[in-house]
Formats: C-alpha cells, structure tokens, sequence
C-alpha cells in the first residue's frame, strides 16, 4: 500500500487592515497607560477594522497572498478550513462568506472555533483532508476581527488592550520528500471554558440577547488574566514537550519557534523556561497585539518572508487560549 503524502505548506499570507491605534489612543479612552500595557504585554499597536470590513474580508487579503505565494490561484483549492472566534455574522460560518468572496464556489468550507489554538485545530483537519487524498489543496486560514466585540472603556480594559484585528493563512498541498506537516498536537480542558468567554448571543437565553445582557456587559470578552496566564505557561512547554517526543526531536533541533501572541511576558517566560535561546522564538505581538487564531500564521508568513525559514528549516508552532484549549505542531519546511 503507498504511504500518503505528508501535507506541506506551499504558500502563507497575513494581512491587517490599515488603521493603526496605540496605546496612547486606548489611554484617551479609558484609565491605562502605554506604560502599563508595554509593560504587562509587550504590545504598543493594534490594527482595527474601519466598519464595514469583517473577518472573511481579512481572510480573503490574507489567502490570496498565500495562493499567491504558492503560485495558485483560488478554484485550485479542493476545501477551505477556516479559524475564528469572531464570525462574521451569526451563521453561516464564515468559510462560506470566504469562499464567495474568493469567487469559487462548491468545494467544502468549514469553520472551525478553537479560539487562539484555532489556527492548529483547523491546520490539523486541512492535513488530515490532504494526506487522505479527498482534499489535496486546502487553504487554512485564521482571521479575527475582535475590535468590534470590545468594551473601550475602563471595564474591558484587561482584555481591549490586548487584541487586534488581523487574518493569516497556508495553502496545503502535498509535500515531496521528508517536507511537510509532522504532527499536530491537540487539548481542550472545558472545565475552564468561562475563564475567558463571551456569554451572549447565546442559544440558552430567550432571546439570544437582550439590552439587559447587553447593560450588563455580558455580550464582551470576560477573562480571568491571571489563571490564562498560569495555565498557558503550563500547557506550552507540555505540549511542546508532547511534540518534540512524537517526532523524537531535541528542543536544539528546532530552527524556529512561533508562539501564540497573547502576551510577549507569557511566550519570553516559556522561552526561558525551556532554555530556547531568544533568537530562536518569533513574536509580533508589539505591533498587532493578539489576533487569537491569525496570530501564529501571520509570524509564520512573516518569517517566511523575511527568510528566516530556509529549505528543511524545523519550525515549531504552539499556543494556548480560551476553552482552555492548547496544541502544538512542528514542521519541516
Ligand atoms: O489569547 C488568549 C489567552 N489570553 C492570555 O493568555 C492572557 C493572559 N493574561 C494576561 O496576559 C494578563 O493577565 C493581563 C495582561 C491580561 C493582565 O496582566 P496582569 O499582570 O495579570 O494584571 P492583573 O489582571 O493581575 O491586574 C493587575 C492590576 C489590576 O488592578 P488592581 O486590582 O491591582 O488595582 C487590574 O485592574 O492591573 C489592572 N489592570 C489594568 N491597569 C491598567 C488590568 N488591565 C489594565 C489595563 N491598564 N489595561
């Protein structure tokens, strides 16, 4: 019997919009400081959507760059899988709205909702769809647009400082030789699903919402920073751990390491913590703060970019968020 092909990463792509805001513009609007928010988070600017614009119409900049990158043009693709927790609207998903705005239409689009480890749940089901041979050209795509769903105000503080709005993707295909996908590795621990949530809309109110959900605040992110923070300094090196001992790799091996970006105090910790040294990790949380599921492959279409990750390059990709859910994947490009 042939062994299936790994699936491998021929093209990536990011894009944000254009607007830019700062730290000082978030201080106008409610009791922070660049001070602070440099200080916790690492983070300085955040791209915001003007309105109008949604997170398929991120993911559409975002994946004709990949498709560019992998010299192929939309109706090549086989399936779309596409990670947010942002939809664009209510349903349908928000691969649907993607797909249309591609200009293709029939082939499969699915979303999937794994939150800021989204983008390595849905890399896992396009390389599943690729390696089974169904599906051999999938677009994987992360997109978010979080600032229309925050509070600028002082109750939000926590959570509006940290997010920005922006969308990366990969086009898989099948790889030749030892390239490709390795594994992907992946967790979900439920029990802490309201450590950071958005309540409503939701299907177990009558309506799904209400102006008193809505006076309440109940209808913006809620988290509980610091036990985020504790579980995602935890679950990292685990699962990366995890990884590394599937594929029977030393942590010296990997050439590239791409953390989640939710808070650079988070990724220098896991960093230091498991000796990688800091030329090895890539984070540009400074400038786009967390874009939840685009966060890990817009670093990876930067580092393509810059050409940080040459023929046979390790790249190791890992992150944690809300659910809790965490995972890993390491591949060799
Ligand atoms: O992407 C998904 C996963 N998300 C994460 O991984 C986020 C993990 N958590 C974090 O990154 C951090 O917990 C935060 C950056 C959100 C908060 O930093 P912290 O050092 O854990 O601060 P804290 O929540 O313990 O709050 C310390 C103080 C509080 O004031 P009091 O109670 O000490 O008076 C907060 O009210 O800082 C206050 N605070 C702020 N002050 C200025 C919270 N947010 C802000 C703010 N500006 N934006």
């Amino acid at each position: 019997m042939q062994t299936p092909s790994r699936a491998g990463i021929a093209g990536t792509g990011m894009y944000v919009p254009p607007r830019v805001v700062t730290n000082e513009e978030l201080a106008k609007l409610m009791d922070t400081s660049d001070e602070w928010i440099v200080q916790r988070t690492g983070i300085r600017t955040r791209h915001h959507v003007d309105p109008g614009t949604g997170p398929a119409d991120l993911a559409k900049e975002a994946s004709m760059r990949a498709l560019e990158a992998a010299g192929l043009e939309a109706r090549d693709l086989d399936a779309i899988v596409l990670a947010s927790l942002s939809p664009h609207h209510e349903f349908p998903g928000t691969s649907a709205f993607l797909q249309a705005l591609l200009g293709i239409s029939e082939i499969p689009a699915m979303d999937v909702r794994c939150q800021c480890t989204g983008f390595l749940y849905a890399l896992q089901v396009g390389r599943l769809f690729v390696e089974s041979g169904q599906y051999p050209r999938v677009l994987v795509v992360g997109t978010e647009v979080h600032s229309t769903g925050i509070e600028f105000t002082t109750r939000g503080r926590d959570v509006t400082v940290i997010f920005g709005d922006g969308a990366g993707a990969v086009v898989l295909e099948p790889a030749e030789g030892e390239r490709g996908v390795l594994s992907v590795h992946l967790h979900t621990q439920g029990e802490f699903a309201r450590k950071l949530w958005v309540e409503a809309p939701g299907s177990v109110f009558q309506p799904r919402i209400d102006q008193a959900l809505i006076d309440d605040g109940r209808h913006y992110p809620q988290m509980d920073g610091r036990f985020v923070f504790k579980h995602a300094v935890t679950r990292m090196p685990e699962v990366m751990r995890e990884a590394l001992d599937k594929n029977q790799l030393k942590l010296e091996e990997i050439d590239l390491f791409l953390f989640h970006q939710a808070n650079l105090r988070i990724n220098e910790y896991v960093a230091a913590q498991a000796g990688i040294p800091p030329e090895k990790v890539y984070n540009n949380i400074e400038v786009y703060g967390n874009c939840s599921a685009a966060a890990i492959p817009m670093c990876l279409d930067e580092c393509v970019r810059q050409g940080r990750v040459p023929e046979g390059a390790l790249v190791l990709m890992c992150g944690f968020g809300s659910g809790f859910t965490w995972g890993a994947s390491v591949v060799r490009w």
